[in-house]
């Protein structure tokens, strides 16, 4: 009974606590972007010739994740079109989440996708690639318009297909005899366009757009503006907001990673049944969010890497610190245990720099004696983690 109450009352509590938890997740939009004039006012000035049938330039937009790239894209895409349907020009923007599953698995889905946008339904399978291009151009040349794909995550695209496809749509252009294809390719791989084949480079990258980092002050605008709208009046005190965006800033200026902290802190404060939240579920968001990242992280590790990761955890249970070579052992003793066909040496060496690279290790050099150098593995996540990614592994071996 008074359980029951409790639970009643904490809710009415957090009800306290959000006005709206919307404003807080992935799918919101913002109406007012902030700290992203620039970008705006120059991915508008390059677009702006569609307007009047003109082909805008190719434009590569770049920055690391959570910078703003897809929400000022989108933004500006959306009000181009608006204007040409007020002064009668014929603007249609098609935009392509290169991320999404089953879209842009092949070259074909991604050409069937584009097509649908168009109103033209197309099998799943069967018909050539070659014809699937010939029904794009004639769709996109049946009036005169100025078709704009923004290909958004455009590295996951290349990844699954090769980068021919971006190669074959910038060349569309010059078959088109109405209409005009503009491309916007948007990546958080800042090594991306390096990669990329010097043609396709040169034709995607004719205008680039730099997204840089936020810095504190800039994220806590942006908190507060999202704050407002999400939870009532003096439920959140400044230096919450302050301690979300000090954190995000520290990791590399994420706007993402700064509005997740403000929610789930939101959530614990209301979970708990607290009337405010505060600095201290901010630091608990802190580390549920870390937590979940590792997690995370290592289920989705290669199997080896893993079974690697595992050995370290055994290892240290029973000893202060391992080697390399401790490790190498362990694991090709699990692996025979567990019938496993083990790497090379080498290979796992490789694993152990990607564990450190991750953060879930920290490994150092030291210098052995007459036996050479060995590096010495510890561990950098916290005790709790250690014991979640520990259970989530024996569970899965044995
Ligand atoms: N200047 C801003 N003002 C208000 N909200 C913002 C701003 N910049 C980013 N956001 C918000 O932060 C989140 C991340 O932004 P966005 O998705 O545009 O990042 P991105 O640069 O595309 O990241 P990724 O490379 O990971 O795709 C979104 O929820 C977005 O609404
Ligand atoms: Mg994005």
């Amino acid at each position: 009974m008074t359980q029951l109450h409790e639970i009643f009352t904490n809710f009415l509590n957090g009800q306290r606590i959000f006005k709206n938890r919307d404003a807080l997740s992935i799918s919101f939009t913002p109406e007012t972007i902030l700290h992203r004039e620039k970008q705006i006012e120059e991915l508008g000035k390059i677009l702006a010739p569609a307007l009047i049938g003109c082909k805008p330039s190719n434009v590569f937009i770049y920055g690391r994740t959570g910078t703003g790239k897809s929400l000022v894209s989108m933004y500006v895409a959306k009000e181009l079109m608006k204007v040409s349907r007020e002064n009668g020009s014929n603007v249609k923007v098609i935009y392509v989440n290169c991320k999404m599953k089953k879209v842009t698995d092949t070259e074909y889905r991604i050409l069937a996708y584009i097509l649908n946008e168009f109103g033209e339904k197309v099998p799943f399978t069967g018909l050539p690639t070659e014809e699937l291009y010939k029904r794009v151009v004639k769709k996109i040349d049946e009036k005169e318009q100025v078709v704009i794909l923004i290909l958004d995550e455009i590295d996951a695209l290349v990844e699954k297909v090769g980068d021919e496809i971006l190669y074959n749509i910038t060349r569309l252009n010059q078959e088109l005899k109405k209409a005009k294809l503009s491309i916007i390719g948007i990546t958080n791989d800042l090594h991306f366009i390096t990669r990329l084949d010097p043609r396709i480079k040169s034709s995607l990258s004719e205008e680039e757009l730099v997204f840089p980092p936020y810095n504190a002050n800039q994220l806590k605008d942006i908190l507060e503006q999202r704050a407002k709208i999400a939870f009532h009046e003096g439920v959140v005190d400044k230096a919450v907001i302050e301690k979300c965006a000090a954190i995000a800033a520290q990791e590399h200026g994420d706007a993402r990673r700064a509005l997740d902290l403000l929610r789930v802190a939101g959530e614990i404060a209301e979970r708990r049944g607290d009337k405010k939240v505060t600095v201290e579920h901010v630091d608990m968001a802190h580390e549920k969010i870390e937590r979940d990242t590792f997690i995370e992280t290592i289920k989705h590790q290669p199997l080896h890497s893993q079974l690697v990761f595992y050995s370290i955890l055994e290892l240290l249970k029973t000893k202060k610190e391992v080697t390399t070579g401790d490790v190498i052992d362990f694991y090709l003793e699990v692996c025979k245990k567990l019938s496993i066909k083990p790497v090379t040496e080498r290979r796992i060496s490789d694993l152990i720099a990607e564990l450190s690279f991750f953060g879930f290790i920290d490994t150092k050099v030291v210098s052995k004696g007459r036996y050479g150098r060995t590096r010495i593995i510890t561990l950098r996540i916290s005790k709790e983690i250690e014991e979640k990614i520990y259970s989530m592994l024996l569970e899965k071996f044995y």
